[in-house]
This record gives C-alpha cells, structure tokens and sequence, in this order.
C-alpha cells in the first residue's frame, strides 16, 4: 500500500451477503477491506476468507487490539491464521506489546490507533503522540489517525514524513471536532496528508445519497486523487 493514495472500504455491514456484495460491487475503486470487531463477532474469523474470495485487495482486520502483550500476541497469531493480511493495535498498550504484535504478524501490515475520530475520546494529543513513537519505534506499517482532526493528520504527517503510513477515518458520516454538523467530505483527509481514507457508511448507507455503493466508492476514489493531484483515469 505504500506510495500510493487510496481508499479503504470499512465494511461494517451486519449481513454477510450484503457486506459481501459492497465490497463486490466496491472491488474496483477500493484498496483495501477494513473488518471491524462488530461483524466479527458476528460470523466468526472465517469472513476474512470469504471476503478475501470476493476480492484482491488487503483485508485489514480493525481489531482494536487491547490486551496485555502475551494475549496481544496470541490475538495476533489468530488473526494472522485466519488469513488477515493486516491488523489494527491500540498503541495504548505499549512498545513491548506492539513489538510483539509486529513480530508476530510477519510480513503482514501492522496500524497503531493513536486517537479517536469523536469528539470526546479520552486519548490526549500526547499520549496520541506517544502512540506515532511506539509505531515507529517497532517498524509498524503506518497509524491511525482521526480525518475529524486535520490538524492532527498535518501534525503526524510532519512528525514521520514517509517513513509511515497514515490511514484517516471518519470521512463522510463522522463530524469534524469541535465543529458539530461539518462532516469531512472525500478527499479532505489525503489533503491534510494522509495516505488512505476509509470509509464506511458514506459508501453502504449513505442517507445524503440513493446512489449505489459502487458509484458512491467511485466518487470517493475520484475525490482522493483528485486532492493530491493523481488523475484517477491514469
Ligand atoms: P464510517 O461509517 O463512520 O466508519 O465511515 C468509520 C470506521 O472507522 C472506525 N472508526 C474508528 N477507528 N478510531 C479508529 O481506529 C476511531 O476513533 C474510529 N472512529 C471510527 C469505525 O469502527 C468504522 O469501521
């Protein structure tokens, strides 16, 4: 995924069907399949195979791992089994912890959370910034920073240049902190310097648009590029 700007399905549909089909219907503009903890737990650590059937790209598993670091080791070890080709870990945990996440997903992406997307988070700019350094410090792929606080995804981007990358959510349905009813449009995140923007209901639910999700990752594809100058026709 480096070097390139993109889009990343988060696929947060309860059924397995549907989710299965936005992310058919999504396969072309997409650059990656995030699967978050709800549907998980919902169909067991077999829908990353199935989704992975469906389609080309990475399949990242946004566990939000949070555990003490032999549990946070065995975690990943399932998700790496289970096919995942990239895991989200809470930098909470610590460098010892993450370092034994990263060594243990091999070859596969590591992402750090660092701060929430809402307003009222409990994770402070610094304790976030800590965050970015444990990531760095393990060779962790990249961080998770919040699309609903560009000043941040512009801080980050300063802090680590390219040596990681920066992965932005809340584009679309989430609002902008501190700026209720202002919602970050498509492309908004990679024009504050971040490399991929994943997005989740503005592409399966959207209730600002009937379009369907393929012509609604069309135009978030579209709109990211076109914000760092790429020309998605190209
Ligand atoms: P929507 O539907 O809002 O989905 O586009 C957003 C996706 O991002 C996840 N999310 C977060 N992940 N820190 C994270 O690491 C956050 O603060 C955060 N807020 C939202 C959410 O789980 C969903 O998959």
């Amino acid at each position: 995924m480096r070097g390139k700007k993109g889009l990343i399905l988060a696929a947060d549909v309860l059924d397995k069907e549907r989710l299965l089909d936005v992310v058919r219907q999504t396969a072309p503009y997409i650059d990656a399949v995030k699967v978050g903890n709800w549907v998980l737990y919902q169909h067991g650590w077999s829908l990353i195979g199935d989704i992975k059937r469906v389609c080309a790209v990475p399949v990242i598993a946004d566990l939000k791992l949070m555990d003490f670091p032999g549990m946070a080791k065995r975690i990943t070890a399932s998700a790496v089994s289970a096919g995942a080709d990239g895991l989200m870990v809470c930098g909470i945990i610590g460098q010892p912890a993450v370092e034994l996440c990263r060594q243990e997903a091999k070859g596969r992406l590591v992402f750090v959370f660092t701060e929430f997307t809402h307003q009222s988070g409990m994770i402070s700019e610094s304790v976030a910034d800590q965050c970015v350094d444990v990531a760095l410090a393990t060779g962790c792929d990249g961080v998770q920073v919040p699309a609903t606080r560009p000043e941040r995804v512009k801080s980050v981007r300063r802090k680590v240049g390219q040596r990681l990358l920066i992965i932005s959510c809340g584009v679309g349905s989430q609002v902008y902190c501190g700026q209720e009813g202002r919602r970050p449009d498509f492309g908004s995140a990679v024009a504050a310097g971040a490399d991929y923007e994943i997005v989740g209901r503005a592409i399966y639910d959207s209730v600002a648009d009937s379009a369907p999700p393929a012509e609604l990752a069309r135009r978030a594809k579209e709109r990211i590029l076109a914000s760092c100058g790429e020309n998605p026709g190209h």
